[in-house]
């Protein structure tokens, strides 16, 4: 079993627009196990670095400056090949082209409010761990319904 952590942030759109129980909802009924939980105000330091692959580019700015209006809410969410699964639960970046089912195409429409940002590689997440939480912050937890969802000796 590939037992992954990624790491998914609730945008300041999800925090206005009041969804962020549903955008949550949906990664728990999943089965994603949730292992990290906080609001982070974001400084224009960290986005530089989150971003980093879009310093340059017309958009930063205004992307920064988004990300920057609200607290984002930072979850680690765990589960089998965890990376993968989360992406495909929250659909390509424009939600306009993103797959119906999807959290950005059932409920947002444009760039860069599209509700949430998901790690893309392991490695990716890995980082994004170290950049957004301290130690203190992950839990490793047993639930009841384990078995039922990671189909361990079922
Ligand atoms: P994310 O990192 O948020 O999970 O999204 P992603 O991997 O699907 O897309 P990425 O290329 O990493 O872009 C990060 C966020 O930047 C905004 N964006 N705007 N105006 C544009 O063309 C544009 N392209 C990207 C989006 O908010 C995207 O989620
Ligand atoms: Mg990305």
């Amino acid at each position: 079993m590939n037992t992954q952590r990624t790491v998914v942030l609730l945008k300041p759109d999800a925090l206005q627009r009041d969804l962020l129980g549903e955008v949550i909802g949906r990664f728990e009924r999943k089965g994603l196990k949730i292992v990290a939980l906080k609001l982070i105000p974001f400084t224009d330091e960290m986005l530089d670095e989150h971003y980093a692959h879009h310093k340059g580019k017309p958009f930063f700015a205004a992307l920064k400056q988004f990300m920057m209006q609200t607290p984002n809410v930072a979850m680690v969410l765990e589960g089998i090949d965890a990376v993968a699964e989360v992406r495909k639960i929250v659909g390509a970046t424009n939600p306009r082209q993103a797959d119906a089912g999807t959290i950005r195409a059932d409920l947002s429409m444009n760039v860069p409010s599209n509700l949430v940002h998901a790690s893309d590689s392991e490695t990716t997440a890995e980082e994004e761990i170290q950049r957004f939480f301290d130690k203190s912050d992950l839990f490793t937890y047993e639930k009841i319904t384990d078995r039922y969802i990671f189909g361990d000796g079922i």
